[in-house]
């Protein structure tokens, strides 16, 4: 019997680990009776209508919601937070314009970690703290991209303003009506977690290695940069630019899947019959298409999603309401991703706080299918 499975003549692979269950996590789970996406047992949809974003990253990283109490004072020192120290501001000045937002966001986070001198106490108190800094900071890192970009200076932030609104008035200068923070806060609360995720995943294994917050936080964006992952709200929109009009889905969807290209923001590993989060963003981006009249939109990605269906049965996943919805608010395309990993992070920083809680060195096999062993020339 071999104890080294990767020595098997035929090791069972799990390519992208598809099916593997690699841990528990007391995070998120889905509900399988009813597809629905719980965070600590909560379902996302029902905490999107009903919570603040605030309430939600306090749930996922303490497991219980917060009461009055506790909500001030997490409010307070996420509000204390808010301003990007001097050397952050500078180091994401001095990125070209060309530059993409992921490339920018990740390049700010990395360079927060190296001025945080304590980094490598990996208490849960100081990675909480941490959290919370980065939770704070990173709306300001994506705001301050997309303004310089524009040719716009900083806006600083507003401690009088929650979360969302605050995310939105250092982005445009103002905060906008509050249908519009409304639709923005859903899209943040169903992107804060998802288990096992790639981007996740990434982190913990990079926590696994007792690594730092910031670099496990810095590899989870690479990750989500991908078009397969977080980057797909991106190409929803370009896809739907590309598309043009309700009248052109047909012939693009035969062109786009005789190709056997990938039509973004649909399909999901996890869900097979739909992703439980898009109805109640769908109804968001739908007040937001009302709110600025712009039925065009809503038309042309409701033709692409019924063709679909028709064509393959697979159903559009979070990233597919969210391209049009972030449009619509006026951030800029590039700019869809960074505002996912803005989110993001909280299901980040509780998984790495999950992982250092019972950690083991995350490191899989592999079965080597490359030459036999041979000498090297001249040896
Ligand atoms: N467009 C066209 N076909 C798709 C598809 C999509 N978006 N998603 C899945 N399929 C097809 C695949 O081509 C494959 O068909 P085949 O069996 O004939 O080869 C089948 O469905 C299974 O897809 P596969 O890619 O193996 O499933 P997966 O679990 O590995 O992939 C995703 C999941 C998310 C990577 C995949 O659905 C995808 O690439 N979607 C587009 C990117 C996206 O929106 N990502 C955001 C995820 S939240």
């Amino acid at each position: 019997m071999t104890t080294d499975p990767s020595t098997d003549e035929r090791p069972t692979i799990h390519k992208g680990l598809a099916g593997v269950v690699v841990d528990t996590t007391a995070i998120s789970s889905i509900d399988r009776a009813t597809n629905t996406l719980l965070y600590r047992g909560y379902p996302a949809p029902d905490l999107a209508a009903r919570c603040r974003f605030e309430q939600v990253a306090y749930l996922l990283w303490n497991g219980e919601l917060p009461s009055d109490d506790e909500l001030e004072d997490f409010e307070h020192s996420e509000r204390s937070e808010r301003a990007l120290p001097d050397p952050v501001i500078a180091a994401i000045m001095a990125m070209p314009h060309s530059a993409h937002p992921m490339d920018v966001l990740r390049t700010a986070v990395s360079v927060t970690g190296a001025f945080d001198a304590g980094s490598n106490d990996l208490s849960r108190e100081a990675e909480l703290a941490r959290s919370v800094r980065l939770l704070a900071q990173l709306p300001a890192m994506v705001a301050l991209d997309q303004r310089r970009r524009h040719g716009e200076k900083l806006v600083a932030p507003r401690d009088d303003l929650g979360y969302a609104d605050n995310f939105l008035h250092m982005t445009f200068g103002s905060v906008p009506d509050a249908e519009v923070v409304r639709a923005f806060e859903i899209s943040m609360v169903l992107y804060a977690e998802h288990s096992f995720n790639a981007s996740t995943f990434t982190a913990r294994v990079i926590a696994s290695t007792l690594s730092d917050l910031y670099s496990a936080v810095t590899g989870a964006i690479g990750a989500l940069k991908g078009p397969l992952h977080g980057g797909a709200n991106e190409t929803v929109l370009a896809t739907l630019v590309e598309i043009g009009t309700p009248d052109r889905v047909d012939q693009w969807l035969t062109d786009t899947l005789a190709r056997k290209a990938k039509v973004m923001g649909f399909g999901h590993r996890v869900y097979r019959d739909g992703d439980s989060r898009v109805p109640t963003m769908k109804s968001a981006l739908d007040g937001l298409v009302a709110h600025f009249g712009r039925q065009d939109l809503s038309e042309l990605a409701n033709t692409l999603e019924a063709a679909m269906l028709a064509r393959t049965g697979i159903r559009p996943n979070l990233d597919y309401p969210t391209g049009p919805a972030y449009h619509l608010m006026g951030f800029d395309t590039p700019t869809f991703t960074p505002l996912f990993a803005a989110s993001r992070v909280v299901g980040w920083t509780a998984h790495v706080m999950e992982q250092r809680a019972a950690n083991s060195l995350i490191r899989p096999l592999s079965r080597y299918d490359g030459p036999a062993r041979r000498g090297v020339p001249g040896a």
